[in-house]
């Protein structure tokens, strides 16, 4: 196995032609992105050239169409740890002459789209919710600084950016692993230099934020649309986003009635309201940590909020729906009967529950009482949709290459689509964001089948799954 070392996409070029010429096929190389990454002692790193054995004559020169390398460029900047060694895949195989690795109805073809189209994505978002914040400009510090959390590398070109934009402004764009800077004329690149948005003194943000709920009308939020505007992991980046969630659950939890009881109530009429509307609708506070969260009302009836649980930068994740009984009680997703179907279908795939990260599309049991059992409701579209910030932040903490949604509710949040239905998809994988997405049937749904056969058949589709799961990694 040769080991090589990049860091830069010109790197990668370099030493990926290299490879080429001397026809090293891809599983006889090892890529990574830092010494310290995977074994160290596996053989000699370096640069491009580092000690490359000629394992073959040279062969005939790679030409790559510009359109692919723009691709490949572009594909580079996905965080994903198996980066390198897929783009290598890719032009080794474009090398061989095959051409379907071009194709988006091709495995790698489909998986260097979504790739792209993440970059792309990330690139525009970032072009949105940047938000500079003026400093003083004293000691030749810059004078507008920004904060963002790229889940994409792709701050050169949004430096690229911001630079034709901005003229002779002195900026700095910090993100939690690099920084650039420039200083009027030319961009410069730096560590890491702050942790957070905190650290950029700001004194002209109150004035920003009297004026963002000064046009907030909480009568006629329309949440979702303020969603699919604004993804929420951007929220807590932007000077408006601090204020945005409390805003929307305060609409959902009281404001819009409260708000249409004022307007009701400043009419002039024959009706008489003798009532407050701070009386009939008191408001609530509106925390924002998963466990005192009360973007919807199903806090009220659990025991508590059930978080997920797993590696921190697990490969697979697992969405649920939501928490069930057991869960409520241990605080832990999957540990109940369905949890019981799970483990089995985990053992018999081959997948290590420990590997995995398990979690659901809603946070807190919804549950009603028939007798002395609390039964399970399913979730509505509100409350999924009222969750999905929860779901957004761990996806975007954990970064897994594949996510296996485990019934219809887990896959309309893991797509944001209210509208998408198992059968659409269910046969095979497909990609989105970035990500390989699996739909099978939820676990409760082998316990619930008819009959034997029905339940043989669903726990099959729930293997599958899994071990496509596997495989889609092995890629
Ligand atoms: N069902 C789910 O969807 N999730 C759990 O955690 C338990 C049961």
């Amino acid at each position: 196995m040769m080991r090589q070392v990049v860091q830069s996409f010109d790197a990668w070029r370099a030493a990926a032609r290299e490879l080429i010429a001397r026809r090293v096929p891809p599983e006889s190389v090892e890529w990574a992105s830092s010494e310290a990454d995977g074994d160290l002692f596996s053989a000699a790193g370096g640069g491009p050239s580092a000690a490359l054995p000629a394992i073959a004559p040279a062969g005939p020169e790679l030409r790559l169409p510009r359109e692919l390398m723009e691709m490949l460029a572009s594909a580079a900047c996905f965080s994903a740890a198996d980066r390198w060694a897929f783009l290598y895949k890719v032009i080794w195989r474009w090398h061989l002459g095959e051409r379907d690795v071009m194709s988006a109805a091709d495995r790698d073809g489909a998986r260097l789209y979504g790739m792209v189209k993440a970059v792309h994505r990330e690139e525009h978002d970032m072009h949105a919710y940047v938000r500079f914040r003026e400093r003083k400009e004293e000691d030749g510090a810059p004078r507008f600084v920004a904060w963002f959390e790229p889940t994409h590398e792709v701050l050169p070109q949004v430096a690229r950016h911001f630079a034709r934009r901005m003229g002779g402004t002195t900026w700095m764009i910090a993100t939690p692993t690099a920084t650039v800077l420039w200083d009027g004329e030319h961009l410069h690149d730096a560590p890491a230099l702050m942790r957070s948005a905190a650290d950029i003194d700001d004194a002209g943000e109150a004035l920003w934020l009297t004026y963002y709920r000064s046009i907030f009308n909480p009568a006629r939020l329309n949440a979702d649309l303020l969603r699919s505007h604004i993804p929420s992991r951007f929220w807590k980046n932007l000077p408006e986003g601090a204020i945005v969630p409390s805003m929307v659950s305060a609409a959902a939890n009281g404001e819009r009635r409260t708000g249409q009881t004022m307007t009701v109530g400043q009419r002039r009429g024959a009706t008489t309201i003798d009532i407050t509307p701070e009386r009939a609708q008191p408001q609530r506070e509106q925390p924002d940590s998963l466990d005192q969260c009360r973007r919807c009302d199903l806090w009220r009836n659990a025991t508590q909020a059930v978080s997920g649980v797993g590696p921190k930068k697990a490969r697979i994740m697992l969405v649920g729906e939501q928490p069930g009984d057991q869960e409520d009680l241990q605080g832990l997703p999957f540990v109940g009967p369905a949890g019981a179907v799970l483990d089995r279908a985990l053992a018999e795939a081959g997948v290590e529950r420990g590997a995995v990260y398990l979690t659901n599309a809603v946070k807190h049991f919804k549950w009603e009482l028939r007798g002395k059992r609390r039964l399970h409701k399913t979730p509505a579209q509100r409350e999924v949709s009222a969750c999905h910030v929860w779901l957004e932040q761990e996806l975007a903490k954990v970064k897994p290459d594949v996510v296996v949604a485990l019934g219809a509710t887990a896959l309309k949040s893991v797509l944001q689509d209210s509208g998408a239905t198992m059968s659409a998809v269910m046969d095979a994988p497909f990609q989105h964001e970035g990500r390989w997405v699996i739909a099978v049937y939820h676990p409760s749904f082998v316990l619930r089948a008819r009959d034997e056969d029905s339940r043989r058949q669903a726990y099959e589709v729930i293997v599958a799954g899994l071990r496509e799961a596997l495989r889609l990694l092995g890629d």
